[in-house]
């Protein structure tokens, strides 16, 4: 699986610094406010675990799995929900939890969905972001890190279903995919 990998972009341990200093930023911004806290899965999974123990005010979660990109690398710009929510989201304010930003379009396509249902504000924090990606205008509250225009896997992101459990964040070797 390390041979995999063609570098390390952030470890653990950065990883970590960061995922605590967004839960403080965000501790203060929602202070009274019982924030629901959805992730996106599955790729946030481990990101939403990390950081929602770093927020220090009430809160409650949910989850929320949608596809755009199949077996590939590239996204296929049709977002489909493969699990909604459990409970009804009008007059809440939204956290959507999310693993990295390519196209913008799984995202954007979230946040309509979810005004549409009427929440009552939506706020979107996410670790990675790949701005040279961009398909739509879309920008996040709150990042981790910024990434190079290249296919990352770890901390939750797959390829293909794999590397997920990876504790870093790292560039996938080409050759992997384009066999
Ligand atoms: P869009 O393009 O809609 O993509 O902003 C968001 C979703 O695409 C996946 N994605 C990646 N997954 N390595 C991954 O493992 C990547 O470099 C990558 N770029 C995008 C991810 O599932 C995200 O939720
Ligand atoms: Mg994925």
């Amino acid at each position: 699986m390390l041979n995999d990998i063609q570098e390390v972009l952030y470890g653990a341990n950065q990883i970590q610094q960061k995922v605590k200093e967004l839960g403080q930023t965000i501790s203060r911004e929602f202070e009274g406010r019982n924030p629901l806290v959805i992730c996106v899965l599955k790729g946030a999974f481990i990101f939403m675990a990390d950081l929602v123990k770093e927020i220090t005010i009430p809160l409650e979660i949910d989850f929320m799995a949608v596809s755009s990109y199949g077996q590939s690398t590239k996204t296929s710009g049709v977002v489909k929900i493969m699990k909604d929510l459990d409970a009804p989201v009008q007059g809440r304010e939204i956290l959507i939890v999310e693993d990295i930003i390519d196209s913008g379009l799984t995202l954007s396509y979230l946040i309509d969905v979810l005004e549409r249902r009427n929440a009552k504000s939506v706020t979107l924090v996410t670790l990675f972001d790949k701005p040279a990606g961009r398909k739509v205008e879309l920008e996040a509250d709150y990042k981790g890190f910024v990434l190079p225009d290249a296919f990352v896997v770890g901390y939750g992101l797959d390829y293909a279903e794999h590397y997920r459990n990876l504790p870093f964040i790292g560039i996938l070797k080409p050759e992997v995919y384009e066999k």
